[in-house]
């Protein structure tokens, strides 16, 4: 396990291990399991700024009790992910787990939060289990399902496209996001010729380009993420394909524009959130993290923040108490968060209620031009909470 502490002048990329002198009852302690090395590297850092932005509006403490932070690098490895929860839930005692982005990463780190009942908040991983069969009063969710993230994307698709061939990293995220579309899409009347798949985070797209212009859909749908989402649009163009079979995905386009180039302008992406959200909320959101970052925040900063919301409003309810987490969670449930995306609201599984917007990459942004789905819920049939 890669443990990491550090305070916002020291870069994430600062490997080491910080103790804090004061004891469990004076500070509020907060695990962020993220990755901070590999495709997902800039994920896990603009979560973490999102929270710490949060809790430094309240001046880094709540009744008193200072925040601490203790980091670990996940490194989006499933085989690791066991070691390093159990070490931030047996060895740190943290008060609550706040990760991850990886949905294999994830699962595991709702099993071992489901044993000892630590309190956790998703802050990116999308797997449809984690508020379905592993729904838990203790795990909550702020960021989207698999499910919801393909479907708005599907319901968008539907509107100008017929036929489509899907595009995806081979586990839960891409295998989850292609059927969310899939339902959207072909209950709108399109038809899904095939679907392409590679391993999780390979980059070698070529093959699969090659089969896509051969089978000439209307469209393509795709889930990769990160680093390998700025490769996928090079590439995609490369091939001569962007003009003749317009791409579309769920974060397609999120944070890496300006790395994309000509690659992704004008591509449309349904998200959770907008450049262009033109709210009171969002304004002040961007200001304050300009302020401290200089430059724009994205949708996991976003996600970042509300994990923090949303642990705040549980704090607040019991003045910094943590050993009353049935309170905490009864307030939690009960939040209504203004976010910067919009109302958000949870479902009976822990999973947000939001608005799904449609988006245009224009410049480097990523602007709101419509809705796809207002309020998508995600019908967590599996949860049985
Ligand atoms: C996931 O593994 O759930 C995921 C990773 C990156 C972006 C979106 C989803």
């Amino acid at each position: 396990m890669r443990r990491i502490s550090f305070n916002n002048t020291i870069a994430a990329a600062v490997l080491s291990t910080f103790a804090f002198s004061s004891n469990a009852s004076e500070t509020i302690k907060v695990g962020l399991m993220l990755p901070y090395s590999g495709t997902f590297a800039d994920l896990g850092k603009n979560i973490t700024d999102g929270f710490k932005l949060a809790i430094s509006e309240r001046n880094g403490e709540v009744a008193g009790k200072k925040i601490e932070y203790i980091l670990v690098d996940d490194e989006s490895a499933p085989a690791k992910a066991n070691e390093n929860v159990n070490k931030l839930i047996r060895r740190d005692k943290v008060d609550v787990l706040v990760g991850t982005v990886h949905s294999g990463v994830a699962m595991t780190m709702a099993r071992a939060a489901q044993g000892s009942k630590t309190l956790m908040i998703i802050p990116n991983a999308g797997a449809d289990q984690l508020t379905g069969e592993l729904c838990s009063p203790n795990i909550f969710r702020v960021s989207f399902s698999n499910w919801q993230a393909g479907y708005a994307v599907g319901a968008m698709m539907a509107k100008k496209h017929k036929t489509a061939v899907s595009l995806a990293w081979k586990y839960a995220a891409g295998d989850e996001q292609t059927a969310g579309f899939k339902e959207a899409f072909e209950k709108g009347g399109g038809k899904v010729l095939k679907h392409l798949s590679l391993p999780f985070p390979n980059t070698e797209f070529q093959p699969l380009l090659t089969e896509i212009a051969s089978l000439q859909p209307e469209s393509t749908f795709s889930f990769v993420a990160g680093a390998a989402q700025v490769k996928l649009t090079k590439d995609y163009e490369a091939a001569g394909l962007k003009d003749k079979i317009p791409l579309y995905g769920a974060f397609l386009t999120e944070g890496t524009l300006v790395a994309q180039g000509t690659s992704a302008q004008g591509m449309h992406t349904a998200l959770h959130y907008a450049d262009g959200l033109d709210t009171p909320r969002n304004k002040a959101f961007i200001e304050s993290y300009k302020k401290v970052h200089g430059q724009n925040p994205d949708v996991f900063v976003v996600q970042g923040y509300d994990a923090a919301q949303l642990f705040l409003a549980g704090l607040d309810a019991v003045k910094g108490d943590t050993s009353k987490q049935d309170e905490m969670i009864t307030a939690m449930k009960d939040a209504k968060i203004d976010s910067p995306r919009g109302p958000l609201s949870f479902s009976k599984s822990h999973n947000p209620i939001m608005n799904m917007y449609i988006r245009e990459a224009k410049g480097d942004k990523n602007v709101m031009v419509g809705v796809a789905v207002e309020g998508l819920v995600d019908p967590s049939p599996n949860c049985k909470m």
